[in-house]
């Protein structure tokens, strides 16, 4: 049997390498950095089977290049850094990573929260500088998270995730998304559905969890943030571009909301500058999905997906369905 020749664009855990290899030839970046497109392209070349990252632009002139690439399997449970919409017209299946790392997430979602009211960055660099002179009435005062209201945007498996571990909390759960819950669901998880406007207004902590696409790009600006609370923090987990970062830096300049966390950035992995100065600003290097073993659960669902596809078999993660019509 012929084996499928397929591009990785980045070291994998190796326990899915091995997978891949009873199947495949598999050429993988050899270098330690984010590939430029033309370096994508020319290791396309001759492929049947691309695995990529979030990290990786996949736009129509990468996909059309390969006339016979068969499937692209994106090692994220994000997809808009592929042209979707260029891949189904080639008929190419595109596949993604859901579930797998939706409590991961959520974890993380959980530890910016709890990090950022209780200051644990600021105070372990307080503490390192050798700042500490000992226990004091007023000294580094945070905020309780405990009997606060949680206001999660976009009510997907990480949103539901990290409305579970609100509920050890004893938070009042508000949500918003475009597409409303059953009621079975909104009780089981103790969630209040309201309205986006209503969600920015009343809650202590905004977390996002909508994926990036043209109707949530930029959808906290100015307007939105300056209809948050004052004492309120924003939590983003999700994709940068969700957040006009730029209008974030104005207003926690001027403690317009009382701070953020954020593992993900507009032009990761640059940041806008002036949140590197701030105190009430947590910034994570997009670490949500990775510990050992979600990044290792990853690896295999990307294996096995471009497997399936390769062996003319829908994947179980299909993104663009109607190919198969
Ligand atoms: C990570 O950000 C992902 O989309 O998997
Ligand atoms: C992602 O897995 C989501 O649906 O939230």
């Amino acid at each position: 049997m012929r084996k499928y020749n397929i591009f990785i664009t980045r070291k994998l855990p190796e326990p899915a390498l091995e997978l891949l290899k009873q199947k495949c030839n598999i050429e993988i970046n050899p270098h330690d950095r984010i590939l430029t497109k033309e370096e994508i392209i020319q290791g396309l070349k001759d492929k049947d089977g691309l695995i990529c990252l979030l990290t990786d632009s996949v736009d129509a002139e990468i996909i059309f290049s390969n006339p016979d690439l068969k499937v692209i399997s994106n090692y994220a449970v994000g997809y808009n850094n592929i042209d979707i919409k260029a891949a189904t017209k080639r008929k190419i299946p595109v596949t993604n990573t859901p579930g797998v790392l939706t409590e991961t997430t959520a974890d993380l979602t959980w530890a910016l929260i709890l990090s950022i009211a209780r200051r644990i960055v600021e105070g372990d660099r307080f503490t390192r500088e050798k700042k500490f002179k000992g226990w004091a009435p007023m000294f580094m005062l945070g905020t309780d998270v405990y009997g606060k209201t949680l206001g999660i945007v976009g009510m997907g498996r990480i949103g539901k995730a990290v409305a579970k571990r609100a509920f050890g909390f004893s938070m009042k759960i508000c949500y918003y998304d475009h597409h409303r819950l059953s009621e079975e669901a909104e009780k089981k998880l103790n969630l209040t559905f309201i309205s986006f406007h209503e969600l920015l207004e009343t809650s202590d902590f905004v977390s996002l969890h909508v994926p990036l696409n043209s109707n949530t790009y930029h959808l906290i600006g100015d307007k939105e943030l300056s209809i948050m609370k004052r004492t309120s923090y924003l939590i983003n987990t999700s994709r940068g571009e969700v957040i006009d970062e730029y209008a974030l830096l104005k207003v926690l300049e001027v403690k317009g909301i009382s701070g953020a966390g954020l593992d993900v950035f507009e032009k990761e992995p640059v940041i806008t500058e002036g949140l590197l100065k701030l105190k009430n600003v947590i910034l994570l290097p997009h670490i949500g999905s990775a510990t050992i073993e979600t990044r290792t659960k990853m690896a295999f669902i990307v294996a096995e997906n471009l497997i399936a596809a390769l062996e003319g078999k829908i994947p179980p993660d299909i993104i663009n369905k109607e190919i198969y019509k």
